[in-house]
């Protein structure tokens, strides 16, 4: 196995002027932490508000390491640490701005003392509809306030929020619906995407079908003038008589604050649990240190909200923290780049938060000169999230974003871990392209081989993480304890297996090298090949499929779907294509549809996708005795090679 080494001059340190300002900008804060994680996130907490102080910091189990509970005992309320406690000093302070697609319309901006306002009157809406503590709304709306507002009302009363990306599919809602059985529905009429007017209240009516969903609240963001039925409501005609305050009430920092569904290795996505005490602190105090944040911050992070980067940053870290967010309803590309840019420009955004996919189309459009046009003399922090970036890519997002003054924090976590795990820190650094960096104040990291040694500097290796574990980790799978246990803890026992295959490198630096599992990530998205099969194998045609991931040059990678079918169709790689966007969503779609006679088998029937990834590379297959149909690997590779 090669060994990884950093390439000369191609490792940045902190200005000096960042040095001084930054929150965290020496070894101490790395050293306190590792001496007594519990402190240290115990300090944070004491930054926010409790109605009562926890009584024991964190606790663990010891012969069942994955029972973990951070903060025990305390109450708090995390809309109350995202809005109330700003009130006294930064009411006219603006919390919020909102970009729609269409030009035409205005921007919209919040102060915090507006959003709180509105998100008392929104927490009386859900109470006037019945929702209680503990109840779960599944949220499926687009980037639009409203989106916000719902989560922060759902926090203030008790209610779980279980967001679902709007540009899933109906069937995708149906199926977080069955699991959450939440009897709750909040979404919109529709929203603009390219320019385009889609339709959401159909696909949510269609998802709500069949469930447990007993009243739909609906947001009139486009306007269309469509009838509801007497179970669904209009949500500013259920404001409008909503009184101006509502308590936040008292909660259990262990009580669970949202669900979140993503894309494991089974056929069915599951829902992340996070609770409240240590989500909030995580989210907190990753955002203060991470992007640095301070009065007057700006911060832009265009991950949708229906994923977890939106949750901790777009919403919650930067509202913990005092500052503005900005939102963007569209496609960064739509109706031009510049358009985009111009948000950066004009609003003075500090915080630059993204993903490699969309710097990689920056790239793909030559974008430098338009680049250049622009100073962004606010910009202090960039941002990277989602998948690994490469050297390139990195140079190239520092320069031409960045005008070579701005660190890049290329942040590593997931969905199970509520906020960042892995990454530089802007005063201490380093930087470098390739290279996530250290594990965050009061985290642990390690890199084992397969029988559970930590491997050797520079070497490949699966990345865990060690006890006591982050405040923001899950604290379980919803309604399946046992997958919970089998994902993440069965493989090393007191271990957290992260999915993920990585580097550490001296100073304990770590280059995350992407899933070892059948996940993949497609643009940053994460998606389940089993998923996709799933839906595949719903096609009245088709007998069995198997789907691997391709290298893309933009979206990182794609599925590619190999399907056997009991009889031939005209077009019928069209077909599965769309059944594919209708059970999950257009970001699923496979990019090629190959159908084969059959799928190279083991024995014991297991399908040898290894094997598949060869032949689509045109690479040398490598042992296949194995196989009991060797004969696929010749008629497969025929039907790539056309
Ligand atoms: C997977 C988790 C965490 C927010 C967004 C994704 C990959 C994430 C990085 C990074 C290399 C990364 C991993 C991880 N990933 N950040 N900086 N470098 N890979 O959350 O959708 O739950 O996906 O995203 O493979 O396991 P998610």
């Amino acid at each position: 196995m090669v060994k990884y080494v950093v390439k000369k001059g191609r490792v940045f340190w902190p200005s000096k002027a960042m040095k001084k300002i930054a929150w965290a900008n020496s070894e101490k804060i790395y050293k306190e932490a590792s001496e007594s994680p519990a402190k240290f996130w115990a300090k944070a907490a004491n930054e926010l508000f409790w109605f009562k102080k926890w009584h024991k910091t964190y606790e663990q189990s010891r012969l069942r390491p994955w029972n973990f509970r951070w903060f025990v005992g305390g109450k708090t309320n995390a809309c109350y640490n995202a809005l109330d406690i700003h009130l006294p000093e930064k009411a006219n302070q603006t919390a919020l701005i909102w970009i729609p697609e269409p030009e035409k319309e205005p921007d919209q901006n919040y102060t915090y003392e507006e959003l709180h306002e509105l998100v008392c009157k929104a927490a009386n809406m859900l109470k006037s509809i019945g929702v209680r503590r503990g109840d779960i709304v599944t949220i499926y709306l687009p980037m639009i306030p409203e989106l916000i507002i719902s989560m922060l009302a759902c926090a203030r009363i008790g209610a779980i929020h279980s967001v679902v990306f709007s540009a899933f599919s109906s069937q995708a809602l149906k199926t977080r619906l069955l699991d959450n059985r939440s009897r709750f529905l909040i979404t919109a009429d529709g929203y603009y995407r390219r320019g385009k007017l889609i339709k959401l209240k159909e696909p949510a009516e269609q998802g709500a079908r069949g469930t447990a969903v007993e009243k739909i609240i609906v947001v009139n963001r486009a306007r269309r003038k469509i009838r509801l039925k007497n179970n669904e409501f209009w949500w500013h005609l259920l404001m409008e008589e909503q009184p101006l305050s509502c308590p936040a009430e008292e909660l259990d920092s262990n009580s669970v604050m949202f669900l979140l569904y993503t894309s494991g290795t089974t056929g069915k996505p599951k829902g992340i649990i996070h609770e409240l005490g240590g989500y909030m602190v995580h989210a907190y105090l990753t955002a203060k240190l991470v992007f640095d944040l301070h009065e007057n911050d700006v911060m832009f992070c265009t991950a949708d909200i229906g994923w977890i980067t939106g949750h901790s940053y777009a919403c919650y870290g930067p509202l913990f923290n005092g500052i503005t967010s900005i939102i963007y309803e569209g496609s960064p590309d739509w109706p031009s780049w510049k358009r985009f840019f111009s948000i950066l420009e004009k609003y003075n955004v500090t915080v630059f938060y993204t993903a490699p996919t969309l710097i990689r189309m920056m790239v793909a459009n030559r974008l430098e000169r338009l680049l250049a046009r622009f100073k962004f003399e606010k910009l202090r922090i960039l941002g990277s999230v989602g998948e690994p970036i490469d050297e390139e890519t990195w140079l190239w997002f520092f320069r031409h974003v960045g005008k070579s003054r701005c660190p890049i924090v290329d942040t590593w976590w997931q969905t199970e871990g509520g906020g960042v795990l892995i990454s530089s820190l802007p005063g201490i650094g380093p930087f470098i392209p390739g290279v996530a960096g250290r594990s965050f104040p009061g985290v642990n990291h390690l890199v084992l081989d397969e029988g559970g040694r930590p491997v050797s500097v520079g070497k490949e290796g699966y990345l865990v993480q060690a006890s006591p574990f982050a405040p923001g980790m899950l604290s379980g799978v919803w309604r399946n304890s046992k997958l919970y246990r089998e994902k993440y803890w069965s493989q090393y026992h007191k271990y957290y297996f992260s999915g993920d295959g990585a580097y550490m490198l001296k100073g304990k630096l770590f280059r995350i090298t992407g899933r070892v599992d059948d996940v993949i990530k497609v643009a940053g998205h994460r998606l389940s090949t089993a998923e996709i099969e799933n839906a595949i194998n719903k096609h009245p045609l088709v007998v069995e499929s198997a789907v691997v991931a391709k290298l893309d040059k933009i979206k990182g990678n794609v599925p590619v779907a190999f399907v056997v079918v009991n009889k031939k169709k005209k077009n019928i790689e069209q077909d599965i294509i769309g059944l594919v966007a209708k059970e999950i969503g257009p970001i699923a779609k496979p990019h090629i549809v190959y159908v084969v006679p059959d799928l190279p088998k083991t024995r014991s029937g297991k399908i040898m996708r290894r094997v598949l990834r060869a032949l689509m590379l045109n690479e040398t297959v490598g042992d296949v005795s194995t196989l009991v149909n060797p004969e696929v690997i010749g008629q497969i590779e025929r039907i790539v090679k056309v």
